[in-house]
């Protein structure tokens, strides 16, 4: 027996005759390790329970033999056993069959209650089949009889290999039990519908969403072929999850299938499984059903918004016209009239003095006539009755003769044949175009092209001026751009307008504006009240 006291030896020779309780490091000779390390093998903190000292040393020699590094404690109590685990952690523990005080099976409890994982072999010099069967359901992972130490490297190594695979299984099953709570944990917190299916279509995964938006619970469809409620639906969903299924993702694909009574507009992605084919996909289907009900709500009320802008539009010219018609037709005729009468009264005058005041008067009328002409003119341009092209080229005359900014009108079409309604939106457009120019380009000339074919009119307005920055488009208070837009979205057209802000001297890039309007108006042309036609007076022609 030895001496109980916890004493460790390191690299020290067995000693016989009453060496304390030890540890002794043996430095391993170069050799096959555990892994087969041809470099020196790892060192290997073995714990004995045994109480011969001779066969602990024995062993531990046929195990240095065998090229094991070893680093070896005994002990042959339950207490310095208990002890030796505590201080530090084994590799290996091999243990006597039967000791005075303790025994093998006791020994390998022990070190099941410590928490001890690695292998637990047990050496004896005689045991009997049945103790050795006890031995191994109770955990041991081998035995060895004293007089075939031969079998105690190989064994011990068996052991250590066997409890590495089982800890390398160990941890991948804790990494997989993780990953699977983890999959699990997003599958139920999810909103969006996750499920997955084989190659052969069976659904292998479904998720809690999939039942809220299907109706069907995982015991309707796991194992199964995949299959909504409706047919139809299974076949569109299966038809856009295909790729997946030949190994290429889809995402945000369109998809609205009936869900419990209600229509949901879907969008589908998938995402094939691993394998050459793939073994299958994951697909995932997000309900935008509330987006889609908001985005068309938005474009409801934006038509809504354009239709009352162009009603207001409508309104504005008619009145425009209108006002513009009394102006010249009431206005005019009493011109004329007051005219004529001044005249008449002008031959009867016998007075110079009343002569000269009527010639005077006259003139003041001849006056007021041009300034309500020209004030019918401004509120609905004449011009406009004889077609856009005309009306463009003398609104560019107009604005030349007024601003001294040249204007070159460039066009395909002598006549244009427009709806009304065509024609004023247009013509404002250009008029706020034009007046763009001379407010904020510093230009000095202004080219129109004006071109059309049978779908299509564009108008384009190009100015040398100074161009124009990104804030000139956002500016709260100006409405110029704004307007044209909005005449040109009525009018089912696009327009875009561009140009980079120029420093220094001319000449400079100056601004673009351009517009394109199709030629096949959907809604009916613009009429003005009581049916009459628009004003036309050819001296609007200038
Ligand atoms: N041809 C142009 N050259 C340079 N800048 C321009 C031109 N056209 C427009 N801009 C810039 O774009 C801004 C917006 O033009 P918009 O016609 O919308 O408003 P506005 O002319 O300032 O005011 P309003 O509401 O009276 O038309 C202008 O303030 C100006 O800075
Ligand atoms: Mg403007």
């Amino acid at each position: 027996m030895f001496n109980r006291g916890p004493v460790s030896v390191q690299n020290a020779s067995p000693v016989s005759g009453g060496l304390p309780r030890f540890m002794m490091s043996v430095p391993g000779q170069a050799s096959a390790g555990l892994a087969g390390d041809p470099r020196e093998a790892a060192q290997l903190a073995i714990l004995f329970i045994e109480d011969s000292l001779a066969d602990f040393t024995l062993m531990r020699a046929v195990l240095v033999d065998a090229g094991l590094n070893v680093a070896a404690q005994c002990v042959d109590t339950e207490t310095t056993m208990r002890q030796a685990l505590a201080e530090r952690a084994w590799d290996a523990i091999i243990s006597d069959h039967s000791l005075p005080t303790f025994s093998g099976l006791r020994a390998l409890k022990v070190a099941k209650e410590a928490g001890f994982r690695g292998p637990f072999l047990i050496v004896s010099g005689a045991i009997g089949e049945e103790t050795a069967v006890e031995a191994m359901r109770a955990g041991a992972d081998d035995y060895v009889m004293k007089n075939n130490l031969r079998r105690l490297p190989p064994a011990l190594e068996r052991g250590l290999r066997e409890v590495q695979t089982r800890d390398q299984r160990q941890r991948a099953e804790t990494a997989l039990a993780s990953a699977h709570d983890q999959l699990n944990a997003v599958f139920s917190a999810t909103p969006v519908a996750l499920f997955a299916i084989s190659r052969e279509c069976t659904v292998t995964m479904w998720s809690p969403a999939c039942e809220d938006l299907t109706g069907l619970g995982a015991a309707d469809t796991l194992s199964r072929p995949f299959a909504l409620p409706s047919q139809p639906d299974t076949w569109k969903l299966l038809a856009l999850v295909a790729p997946a299924l030949d190994g290429t993702a889809v995402r945000g694909l369109p998809f609205s299938m009936d869900s419990q009574g209600e229509k949901r507009e879907l969008l589908v992605s998938a995402s094939p499984l691993s394998g050459s084919p793939p073994s299958g996909c994951v697909v995932a289907l997000s309900d935008v059903t509330h987006l889609a009900h908001a985005q068309a709500e938005l474009s409801r009320s934006e038509s809504q918004l354009r239709e009352l802008s162009r009603h207001t539009e409508r309104v504005r010219e008619n009145e425009r016209a209108e006002l513009a018609r009394e102006i010249h037709d009431d206005l005019g005729a009493l011109v004329t009239r007051i005219r004529a009468d001044l005249a008449l009264a002008r031959r009867r005058s016998r007075e110079k003095e009343t002569a000269q005041l009527l010639d005077e008067a006259e003139q003041m009328v001849a006056s007021l006539g041009e300034a309500i002409s020209r004030i019918a003119r401004a509120m609905r341009p004449p011009v406009l009755d004889f077609g856009i092209v005309a009306a463009i080229e003398w609104q560019a005359r107009d604005f030349a003769q007024h601003t001294g900014i040249t204007v070159n009108v460039h066009t395909n079409q002598d006549d244009l044949a427009l709806e009304l309604e065509q024609s004023i939106a247009i013509f404002r457009i250009f008029q706020e175009a034009l007046t763009n120019v001379f407010k904020h380009a510093h230009a000095t000339r202004v080219d129109v092209d004006l071109f059309a074919d049978d779908s299509t009119l564009s108008l384009e307005v190009r100015d040398n001026g100074i161009g124009l920055s990104s804030d000139s488009l956002r500016k709260r208070t100006s409405f110029g751009l704004r307007g044209m837009m909005e005449r040109v979205h009525g009018l089912g057209g696009w327009m875009d307008i561009g140009g980079s802000p120029q420093t220094g001297t001319p000449p400079f890039r100056g601004t673009t504006l351009m517009i394109s309007i199709p030629l096949n108006p959907q809604d009916p042309p613009m009429s003005l009240p009581g049916g009459k036609t628009p004003h036309q007076d050819p001296e609007g022609l200038e």
